[in-house]
């Protein structure tokens, strides 16, 4: 039996009604709290919209304990909103405009940002950022830095999270700037573009943003995270999408992980003999940087195996039909 106090996931698309309903009962019953994403088809830019959507989530997972952290969608917001919006988000999420899915009303010129970027040091608003360039597929995060480096040398109170990082040249940042942290994604620990789309079969439920990298670039990170590096923080950007979504022509990208993360990340640890540093990952690198206590919640997993249903309602989950040999105990079991 394996005991985690408060685990977090710092990074969530929870989607709306329907899909809400079938996925966020996954994230509640695993964590303790999720950073809920804002990129709805209609952004999460305005705290009404935050109250109405924060309403929502805590009505689908009613079942566990479980807090949402909730995010803005960034725009240029003027003091007397942000310093009302303070209390009720975890921070404001950044989109390069049209990125990813539902990003149109991102960021387009990130000269006009900084007036926002240097409010947001001042009230201690968190910037959470999906850093891609719109370059070369496999080049967007590598040449994103650049705008990462000119945040964090200008901004240097801001604290600043790259999004789901996916290179070895990400990880450097971090040394350089205390001010930074990341987050890492299941996925991305585990697979390299070779997975997604090098086999005789291109694998749609693989398809992300940012797209797995090389095989060295995943050891790199995987390195970085079972050493306990302080400054990564488990983010699962687990985005469900209907197979119908997938499965065609013009695949929407997003991996569905929220049903294995926490037994598939304690797996994964336990095969680098590295269990001691899951705690750090899962809950503690969050609640330094962000300076939260999360509700007080022990989850424990089993050593039993069980088998990735194929489908969730219409959504094929990571790794289904694979073999895991952790499992969540049921809280509502205990
Ligand atoms: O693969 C992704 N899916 N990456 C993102 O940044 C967004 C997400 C989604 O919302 O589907
Ligand atoms: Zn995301």
């Amino acid at each position: 039996m394996l005991a985690l106090h408060s685990p977090l996931d710092m990074h969530l698309h929870l989607r709306e009604q329907d899909m809400l309903q079938l996925v966020a009962p996954f994230t509640a019953q695993a964590f303790a709290g999720a950073v809920v994403m804002p990129n709805l088809v209609q952004p999460v830019d305005s705290l009404d919209r935050v109250a109405a959507y924060r309403r929502a989530i805590i009505e689908s997972c009613s079942a566990h304990p479980f807090t949402p952290y909730m995010t803005l969608f960034f725009r240029a917001f003027d003091r007397e909103e942000l310093v009302a919006a303070r209390e009720k988000i975890i921070g404001i999420k950044l989109y390069p405009a049209g990125i990813t899915t539902q990003s149109e009303a991102g960021v387009r010129d990130f000269e006009a940002i900084m007036p926002t970027v240097a409010l947001l040091e001042e009230l201690d608003i968190p910037l959470l950022v999906h850093g891609e360039s719109n370059g070369f597929v496999m080049d967007r995060e590598a040449e994103f830095l650049q705008v990462y480096k000119e945040l964090a040398r200008n901004f240097p109170r801001l604290r600043l999270v790259m999004e789901h990082i996916t290179t070895a040249a990400a990880l450097d940042l971090l040394d350089q700037y205390p001010n930074m942290a990341a987050t890492v994604t299941l996925h991305h620990l585990m697979l390299t573009l070779d997975d997604v789309a090098g086999g005789g079969l291109l694998q749609p439920h693989l398809f992300c943003k940012p797209i797995a990298k090389t095989p060295r670039d995943r050891d790199a990170l995987c390195r970085a995270v079972l050493r306990g590096h302080p400054q990564l923080m488990f983010g699962s950007d687990s985005a469900p999408h209907p197979r119908h979504a997938k499965e065609c022509c013009g695949c929407a990208a997003g991996v569905f992980s929220a049903p294995v993360a926490l037994p598939m990340l304690t797996e994964l640890f336990e095969d680098a003999d590295c269990l001691e540093s899951l705690p750090a990952f899962v809950s503690s690198n969050a609640t330094r940087f962000y300076g939260i206590t999360p509700l007080d919640k022990t989850v424990r997993l089993q050593r039993k195996t069980w088998r990735v249903p194929e489908n969730y309602g219409s959504v094929r989950p990571f790794l289904a039909g694979s073999q895991l040999r952790w499992s969540l105990v049921d809280d509502a079991a205990r």
